[in-house]
């Protein structure tokens, strides 16, 4: 199989002559013969499938008992360009990954019905073609990209009939019968399909997958936690290098936590938000280009995300030499006081509401007891008050995306109930902004939160990022250790 094309190959045995752009003039035919052939057989006749490979199989199964009789159609997705000839990195559809267990770019899972339920085909960009040129003078030639897997690799891999996906849009523009796609991942796919769907009832397929993922089974579980530990992993660095941040700037943190993540997973899995001083107060501050002053905070909101695509999402909000100051700890101790309160609202059977509802009431409180708002505290939560400094929701759905499971139903989410098995994110904060004429000077600024990945489970809830300190000693402590006990003044 090596050395040979495809069968059916597209791109047909017809030799290329030269490589677009190239410095080097035609290929002669004495050089195309020589390409030809010495190469060794590689291919890897014992690979075991994917360890989650039963898992991507019920998935696909219960997909198939919601939609018999249709054709569904999940796109891997394709490279982006970045700049003329260079691209994004590229990170696979998360329903194609969790639906699969891969993550190719081009790829497409297609669920064929037949008898009571489907056939799950891969299709696939197979190995390049040798006969033709195409592995060395081809820019999607494996000389140029890395080594692909053979067809017969991806069928053991992933436990499905693989073929190749250049056939794919033909066959589906030929193809009669309903017919669903998830959009906005590949359009060569959505264009051979443009006269057979509609995009309600292909929202219907996105909105059941993304329902589908709401509770996580034990080895999502698992490889959350291996995002979380090696999360927790990056902030010990980032503490470790203050100083050099001090020196430079919020980059140095991003830089620092982006090693870890490179390392030890596949990517961060959204941009890392290093927000120094007044930055802090900025919700989604990825511009990380600002300074880091000791005597100021630091809201690291970061998350490696693993080589399946599961994402931790963590914040600590750090002073940055170590010691909070008195109002910097009282500012805290309250987004601290209410991330407990959400916390312990979080368990089998509450509202998903609850917990958000539980920390807003504490922030309520104590901006009241500040003299901030004017009581009483259920008039200004009545009223939403307290949302002036509080901002956001209190958390969201985590899994293989940050913002997880975000286009299923109200009903089954905002208004669901929490079940085993769900994770989430718990992340009250307060944020006075540098120019907010509403609060005394000192609190201008000042920008706290505490985000923790917390898994329902059955008798109430455990939180996967226990292993970072969350209340002020704790993390005065923990940062003492990490600098070597030597606090800065
Ligand atoms: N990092 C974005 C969020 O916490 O939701
Ligand atoms: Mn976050
Ligand atoms: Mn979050």
């Amino acid at each position: 199989m090596t050395d040979q094309p495809a069968p059916g190959n597209p791109e047909g045995d017809e030799p290329i002559k030269q490589r677009k752009n190239g410095l080097y003039p035609t290929v002669s035919d004495e050089l195309a013969e020589n390409m030809r052939s010495g190469w060794a057989d590689t291919e890897l006749r014992d690979l075991r499938p994917i360890p989650q490979a039963q898992e991507t199989a019920r998935r696909r199964a219960e997909l198939s008992a919601r939609f018999p009789g249709e054709r569904l159609v999940i796109p891997a997705g394709n490279l982006r360009t970045r700049s003329n000839d260079t691209e994004y990195s590229f990170r696979a559809s998360t329903e194609y990954a969790y639906l699969t267990g891969d993550q190719t770019q081009d790829g497409v899972l297609v669920l064929e019905p037949a008898g009571d339920g489907h056939e799950a085909t891969l299709h696939l960009l197979p190995r390049s073609n040798r006969e033709n040129g195409e592995f060395w003078l081809d820019g999607m030639g494996e000389l140029w990209v890395g080594r692909r897997h053979s067809l017969a690799e991806a069928e053991r891999l992933y436990g499905m009939p693989c073929r190749d996906v250049r056939e794919l849009a033909a066959a589906l523009a030929g193809a009669t019968g309903p017919v669903r796609v998830v959009r906005g991942h590949d359009a060569g796919v959505e264009a051979a399909l443009t006269d057979k769907v509609t995009a309600e009832r292909d929202e219907e397929l996105r909105i059941f997958i993304s329902e589908q993922r709401l509770v996580k089974d034990a080895f999502e579980i698992g490889e959350l936690q291996k995002a979380v530990d090696s999360t927790v992993r990056g902030f010990e660095d980032v503490v470790k290098v203050l100083d050099k941040a001090e020196a430079t700037s919020e980059r140095y943190i991003e830089g620092t936590f982006f090693l870890r993540a490179r390392v030890e997973g596949n990517d961060i899995g959204y941009g890392s938000i290093c927000a120094a001083g007044p930055h802090a107060t900025t919700l989604h501050w990825v511009r990380n280009d600002g300074p880091v002053r000791s005597g100021e905070l630091l809201l690291l909101d970061a998350g490696v995300e693993t080589h399946t695509l599961y994402t931790a999402d963590v914040t600590r909000t750090l002073p940055v030499n170590g010691r909070y100051t008195e109002l910097q700890r009282k500012i805290y101790d309250a987004v601290y006081e209410a991330q407990e309160a959400g916390i312990a609202a979080v368990k089998p059977g509450a509202a998903f509401r609850d917990f958000h509802d539980a920390a807003q009431r504490v922030l309520a409180e104590r901006l009241v007891e500040w003299g901030l708002l004017e009581g009483p505290v259920e008039r200004v939560v009545e009223l939403g008050l307290q949302r002036r400094w509080t901002l956001h929701g209190t958390g969201h759905m985590l899994g293989m995306d940050v913002h997880d499971c975000a286009v299923a139903r109200t009903e089954a989410y905002v208004d669901g109930v929490l079940e085993p098995g769900m994770v989430l994110t718990v992340e009250p904060g307060l944020y006075f902004q540098a120019d907010d004429l509403t609060v005394p000077e000192e609190y201008r600024g000042i920008g706290v939160r505490i985000e923790d990945d917390i898994l329902v489970t059955e008798d109430g809830n455990r939180n996967l990022s226990a292993a970072l300190p969350r209340t002020s000693a704790a993390v005065e402590a923990w940062m003492a250790d990490l600098k070597g006990g030597g606090l800065k003044s």
